[in-house]
């Protein structure tokens, strides 16, 4: 197995990343030193495929495990949910020494790290991220939430997990949009951080899309991801600063998602045209080459992601964005590429430039 620490002083953690090692949870989670009693939280769909053998490996290392379903979906994603499962664990009696793992793709690992992070002021917590979206981004770094209608994750806490044990294997069950959709975020850690991943995603992108790469490539591929990622959550764990750079096409890729109600794109669809958004208005303002906005637009051609919806209302999206979390004083943050592998937060991006960004993304086609 790889292994990736991420560097918190006190809160450190490892993750661990390997092919067909659920079934090591267990004693990787005693060797941790992690509470006799847990709760998985999961949901259905991933529960028909990888819950076997995480419960089995637990019950051999001697944990007394709680399953908790929750409906699958973003729309989910919800203090109502997360009320379900605070319920769910008061019936079950788990006390502060619990720990609560979190088996699934992005939904689940946020939603049961926020119930982590306030139920009973804080209690241990596991990620087992099962989708890659979820390998490559969502189970590291300690940003946990649920949605509210009027925006996405604003309620949340920072609470890093205990352990991340991401099993690539487990990609070998989702479908094939949710790996494409992944692969938007393995795009934007090349673009903000790392020339050389974009060179090889340019080589390889459909083989990583379709994971016919070799085995040890997909994990090798995967621990870059934590890795890049694992570094600015160790320089900027509450993002006072650096740690912004993470959102690269988060800013359109939000309000995208929360317009058309969580029920049109995958959140790495959404991200991928927050990026070509993002991307035209750097190029716009001159900050950014138009040959490496045409070297990301062909990257994400290349995954086959969906069109930006023909509807989509500027006023709206302009609405959303300024009520999102990343807005200060109502001020809209992007961050936008310098060049591949440097990426600056800016607050002057102008209304007609955002508007200019939209009309690209819908003429795209
Ligand atoms: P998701 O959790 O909804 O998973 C996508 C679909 O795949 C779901 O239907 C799920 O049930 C299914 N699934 C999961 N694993 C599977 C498997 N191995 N086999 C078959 N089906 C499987 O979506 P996602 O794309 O994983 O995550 C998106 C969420 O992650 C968003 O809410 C986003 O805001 C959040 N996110 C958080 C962070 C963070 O830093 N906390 C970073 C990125 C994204
Ligand atoms: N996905 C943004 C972050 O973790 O900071």
């Amino acid at each position: 197995m790889e292994t990736v620490t991420v560097q918190l002083d006190a809160r450190s953690y490892d993750i661990l990343i390997g092919r067909d090692c659920l079934r090591d949870l267990g004693h990787l989670y005693a060797e941790r030193g992690l509470g006799k009693t847990a709760a998985i939280v999961t949901n259905p769909t991933v529960a028909a495929h990888h819950l076997k053998p995480v419960r089995q490996s637990l019950a051999c290392a001697g944990v007394k495990v709680t399953v908790i379903t929750v409906p699958d979906g973003e729309q989910y994603k919800t203090l109502e949910t997360a009320a379900q499962i605070y319920g769910d664990l008061i019936a079950a009696g788990l006390d502060r020494q619990a720990c609560i793992i979190a088996l699934g793709g992005g939904v689940v690992g946020d939603m049961a790290g926020f119930v982590a992070a306030t139920y009973l002021r804080g209690i241990d917590f596991v990620q087992v991220p099962t989708t890659l979206e979820a390998q490559v981004d969502a189970s590291v770094g300690g940003k946990t939430a649920v949605d509210h209608a009027l925006g996405k994750n604003m309620i949340g806490a920072f609470h890093q997990p205990k352990l991340v044990l991401i099993d690539t294997a487990t990609l070998e069950t989702l479908p094939k949009r949710d790996i494409r959709a992944g692969m938007a975020e393995v795009i934007k850690h090349g673009i903000i951080r790392d020339p050389g991943l974009v060179a090889f995603l340019e080589d390889h992108i459909e083989g990583a899309a379709t994971l016919s790469l070799p085995a040890g490539q997909i994990n090798w591929l995967i621990a870059r991801q934590c890795r890049i990622k694992a570094d600015v959550v160790a320089a900027d764990e509450t993002e006072k600063g650096l740690r912004e750079i993470l959102n690269y096409g988060h800013t359109v890729g939000h309000a995208l998602e929360v317009v058309t109600q969580y029920a049109h794109y995958k959140h790495g669809e959404a991200i991928g045209l927050g990026m070509t958004a993002a991307g035209h208005i750097a190029v716009q303002k001159g900050m950014w080459s138009q040959e490496e906005f045409d070297r990301q637009t062909a990257l994400i051609a290349r995954l086959g992601m969906p069109e930006c919806v023909p509807d989509l209302q500027v006023d709206e999206v302009l609405a959303r964005m300024a009520s999102d979390k990343k807005a200060r004083g109502g001020v809209i943050r992007f961050v936008l590429p310098e060049r591949i592998g440097k990426i600056a937060p800016r607050d002057d991006v102008t209304r007609a430039e955002i508007a200019s960004g939209i009309r690209y993304i819908q003429a795209l086609g």
